[in-house]
């Protein structure tokens, strides 16, 4: 029996929705919202709003991109967490409603786990996915976790960061040089044509997979804070400069802490996903790891790497299939460990 999945994404700032029939993509609708850019990073309150003004476009979109009709619809998959609390009630409301009023089941998807499970969307002929194991290192705006994944839901977190995430160390390196929100793909845009070993910043040093970004934003800020003083055009005439030696120095703890994780698992097939996954630097050196040490290497789609509804449909066609529906009383988490 063919499986339809309306899948429902409102976590951040994006309000997404997307229909699978199984884990083919019929649609992927994302609606970003502009209006965080002025205030240099997403405001909560103006993000829920603007998911209640969205919500209901993207969806009908959505189900008339996939040129199916709703109640040719099997369930309704939605965000529960971790995320904003404001935004996640918008969709998780939303969908609730629209399951009830079908009546087909609901299924509730972690968000972080639908990261990963992106890399089981067919939007291709004969595209290769993961088998299991496979490790995921999944760098967002809010987390940056290497993951064991030995099922669709039996995933070990065994290193995560213990301060920032990568995709806000890229995003207060770009506000401190005055970049507008958000910083992650400008950084990307301008390291293109700068030179990677421009500047030096110090990498942390973290026992096991664990990772730390703190540090390395204040060497940023006091690094500028200084040739700031002898020059007050220093960022401007580097600019291309920094992002690309910034955006090394991101990659390279990435990496390192990952290939440590191959090494002591013994696994060599290693994916990437979420916002930072986007990030050309950590792609190519994907690519050279892959060569280097015999990688089987799975790296996102751009569409499928940062935030989208077709990851949570995808979640929510393998709970499906495991018959792990939700009740209506379910409630959104803004943190993972409070899942
Ligand atoms: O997964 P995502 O879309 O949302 C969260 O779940 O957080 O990730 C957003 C993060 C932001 O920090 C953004 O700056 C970063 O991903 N990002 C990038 C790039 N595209 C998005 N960072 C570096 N390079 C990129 N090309
Ligand atoms: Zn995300």
């Amino acid at each position: 029996m063919s499986v339809y999945i309306l899948g429902i994404e409102s976590s951040c700032d994006d309000t997404s929705a997307a229909v699978l029939n199984d884990t083919l993509v019929l649609s992927n609708v994302i609606a970003n919202q502009q209006i965080h850019e002025k205030f240099g990073g997403v405001v909560p309150e103006l993000a829920s709003r603007a998911h209640q003004q969205n919500i209901i476009p993207v969806i009908d979109t959505a189900i008339h991109d996939a040129n199916i009709n709703k109640n040719s619809l099997s369930a309704i998959a939605f965000t529960r967490g971790p995320g904003l609390l404001g935004s996640l009630l918008v969709g998780s409301s939303f969908a609730k409603a629209f399951a009830l009023t079908l009546n087909i089941p609901l299924i509730e998807v972690d968000h972080m786990e639908a990261h990963i499970l992106a890399h089981f969307l067919q939007d291709e002929e004969n595209k290769k996915v993961p088998t299991f194991p496979f490790l995921c290192l999944t760098v967002s705006g809010g987390h940056t976790q290497i993951v064991k994944v030995t099922d669709y839901f039996e995933m070990e977190i065994i290193g995560k960061t213990i301060d920032d995430a990568a995709g806000e160390a890229f995003d207060k390196a770009a506000k401190i040089m005055s970049l507008p929100y958000p910083g992650g793909p400008m950084i990307d845009r301008f390291a293109k044509t700068g030179n990677p070993n421009a500047f030096q910043f110090s990498e942390p040093r973290i026992p096991a997979l664990d990772y730390s970004f703190s540090g390395l934003k204040t060497s940023i800020l006091y690094f500028l804070r200084d040739q700031l003083k002898k020059d007050t055009s220093f960022i401007e005439k580097n600019k291309s400069d920094l992002c690309a030696s910034i955006q090394a120095t991101i990659v390279s703890i990435l990496m390192k802490k990952l290939i440590m994780a191959s090494i002591q698992t013994g696994i060599k097939s290693i994916a990437i996903a979420g916002g930072v996954s986007a990030n050309s630097g950590l792609r190519q050196a994907m690519l050279d790891a892959s060569i280097k040490y015999n990688w089987e290497i799975f790296i996102p789609k751009l569409s499928y790497s940062t935030d989208n509804a077709a990851m949570i449909a995808a979640a929510g066609y393998f709970k499906f299939k495991l018959g792990k529906f939700a009740g209506q009383n379910q409630v959104p988490y803004a943190r993972q460990s409070s899942r």
